[in-house]
């Protein structure tokens, strides 16, 4: 049976992919389809939390009892993630958030011009909101969890990323073929900045989500 071990305790969950704008029919975006925030969001509201979800672009029912919040682009997705995390206990970052979007957004569709080659597209950056919420807790002891996608040395670079960004915990996914991304399944490493590192086995996302929620709780506790 599952604890309500996240009772009186409000947490956000960051989910899918931002949408970064070129004109008002195409945008940058990536393949993220935010059914591992979704399996978080659900988790944690049936260990007792309350829980709000910010959704970026995704197409999955609203899970019951969470209070689900749309956004689009990146931008968005700050000020929805700042103004949620301003009581929360935990902020769990599990969006994949553009890095860069483009430096103008074009009113008016960008038309091709006979004999001409396209313009280059310019693109500038996206704060980057887990570094920003972990630098800047908006109460003490709130716990901050990163995600991280790696394809090499996932380890060594799950472990300078959590440093960078200076969150609490890092899951690191190797980005594999049947892995990650529309799938059901992940299989990751959650790094401490304690130095702890919990091994996940590939399995459900749930199974995931379960044991970012008994980090996260323990070091509520
Ligand atoms: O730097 P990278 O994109 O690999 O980091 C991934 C983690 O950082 C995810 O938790 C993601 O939600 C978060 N992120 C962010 N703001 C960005 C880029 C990523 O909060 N601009």
């Amino acid at each position: 049976a599952t604890e309500p071990d996240l009772r009186e305790r409000h947490v956000v969950v960051t989910a899918g992919g931002t949408r970064e704008p070129l004109d008002p029919v195409r945008f940058l975006g990536n393949r993220s389809s935010g059914k591992q925030g979704y399996a978080l969001a659900s988790t944690a509201a049936a260990r007792g939390a309350r829980v709000t979800l910010i959704a970026a672009n995704t197409s999955l029912p609203d899970p019951a009892g969470v209070d689900v919040v749309p956004v689009g682009t990146a931008v968005q997705l700050r000020e929805a993630v700042l103004k949620a995390a301003a009581d929360a206990d935990a902020v769990v970052m599990a969006a994949a958030v553009a890095d860069f979007r483009p430096a103008v957004y074009a009113p008016g569709k960008i038309k091709k011009k006979d004999d001409q080659d396209p313009e280059p597209i310019a693109l500038i950056r996206n704060p980057d909101i887990l570094a920003e919420i972990s630098a800047d807790r908006a109460r003490p002891g709130q716990v901050v969890v990163g995600f991280a996608a790696e394809t090499d040395n996932v380890l060594v670079n799950g472990r300078a990323k959590l440093e960078r960004k200076g969150c609490d915990l890092l899951v690191v996914n190797e980005v594999g073929e049947r892995k990650t991304f529309g799938s059901e399944e992940n299989e990751a490493v959650v790094l401490g900045a304690d130095g702890s590192e919990t091994p996940v086995p590939y399995g459900p996302k749930e199974a995931l989500a379960e044991t970012v929620w008994n980090l996260v709780a323990r070091r509520l506790s």
